[in-house]
């Protein structure tokens, strides 16, 4: 049968229409970047999170480098190795020493306890991530971090739209930094935004991501980027954020479609997402129990049935190449090696259909069925 193919990701976008005269009006006026675009936008995600100041930037690994540099982290910080890569380049950037954390069974998201076991006199920060649209537990993780007078982030890439015991992401610890790349939920076609209730870091990344130039630009006070955003990613981003929730009711279905069609498959789990917090459900993650399935013959018999699923976060980030000069994690990270070689993501994007969603359930148990040991 000529299967069609299912993607993993795609991006949702408005209709060209709505955003061609505005590209058009920008295109004649001259005023490419960082502009009023990129104001309106940054005023719509913080009234939409309820946080003081919003700082538009061109991605958010640029985002977690320049809060990184701009709050003077020295030494070792604590992150976890399950999570992207850019939470652990933008350290190395800043000649910041990683530390790796383990996660907690289940939700994958970073573990306070093992965090709290690895900090020493030179940590100087804890990284945390929101974990395919579900935050960490921020409240015991803030606790950890005053205990040991050091400051806690979220990397919140995946975040947008999430919510944590019923408050809203963005002011939710000293900074998060989300991502508008066109795997997210909202897209800027590529973007990053940093949040935060103070107005002195605010002002920093301000700066920081024109270079690190002064206010009147006579001088630099710093040093920063070029991780301005353009006044077209501000238009696309404003008018997908416009959507917002309209894109994370359509991801919520979508899941609970997925949950529901495939609760019954032996060895097959999911994340588990306590009922206070939000997801943004930027990824659906499967996990194979390894007594009953090889991951990866899995992926690749997706891939022969025409379904794009992804190892996802694959591999953890101290078994990457590019880490392997750091000594390993000690003790070792027991939970997220185990979750990391058993995760397989499939497709989710907001305007997945559920007949889609009904299609890759049927492929996805015929290949769990053959490749059952
Ligand atoms: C957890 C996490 N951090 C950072 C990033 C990097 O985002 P960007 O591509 O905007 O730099 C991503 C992107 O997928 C991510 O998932």
């Amino acid at each position: 049968m000529d299967e069609k193919f299912i993607d993993l990701v795609q991006p949702t976008l408005v209709p060209w229409e709505e955003v061609e005269p505005l590209f058009a009006a920008v295109w004649r006026s001259g005023r490419l970047t960082v502009g009023p675009h990129t104001e309106k936008f940054e005023r719509a995600a913080s009234a939409l999170m309820g946080v003081e100041h919003a700082v538009a930037l061109n991605s958010c690994t640029s985002g977690l480098m320049l809060a990184y540099r701009a709050l003077g982290l020295t030494g070792e910080v604590i992150l976890p190795s399950f999570t992207w890569t850019s939470t652990g380049h933008a350290l190395i950037w800043n000649g910041l020493t990683p530390v790796f954390a383990d996660i907690e069974e289940g939700t994958c998201t970073l573990d306070p306890r093992d965090v709290e076991r690895r900090i020493t006199p030179a940590t100087s920060a804890i990284i945390a991530t929101n974990v395919f649209g579900l935050y960490p537990d921020l409240d015991a993780l803030q606790r950890v971090a005053d205990a040991a007078g050091v400051v806690l982030l979220c990397d919140s890439a995946q975040a947008i739209g999430a919510t944590y015991k019923g408050r809203r992401g963005g002011g939710l610890c000293r900074a998060e930094i989300f991502s508008f790349s066109p795997t997210k939920v909202v897209t800027a076609v590529e973007g990053g935004l940093l949040t935060t209730n103070d107005a002195e870091l605010a002002r920093k990344v301000r700066r920081m991501r024109d270079y690190g130039k002064t206010a009147d630009g006579s001088d630099i006070e710093s040093f920063g980027l070029s991780a301005r955003i353009s006044e077209f990613h501000s238009i696309v981003g404003l008018a997908n954020l416009e959507r917002i929730e309209t894109l994370l009711a359509a991801r919520e279905k979508l899941v609970a479609a997925y949950r529901a069609a495939l609760a019954d498959v032996p060895g097959l789990t999911f994340q588990t997402l306590p009922a206070a917090c939000r997801s943004s459900h930027n990824y659906f993650v499967t996990f194979l129990d390894a007594r009953q399935y090889d991951r990866d013959e899995v992926w690749n018999g997706m891939t022969d049935a025409k379904v794009h699923t992804k190892r996802y976060f694959y591999p953890p980030l101290h078994w990457q190449a590019a880490y392997h000069g750091f000594p390993p994690p000690s003790p070792p990270l027991t939970v997220t090696e185990r979750v990391s070689v058993s995760a397989l993501a499939l497709p989710l994007f907001s305007h997945l259909t559920a007949a889609d969603v009904a299609e890759v359930c049927e492929r996805y148990k015929q290949v769990l069925r053959a490749a059952k040991k």
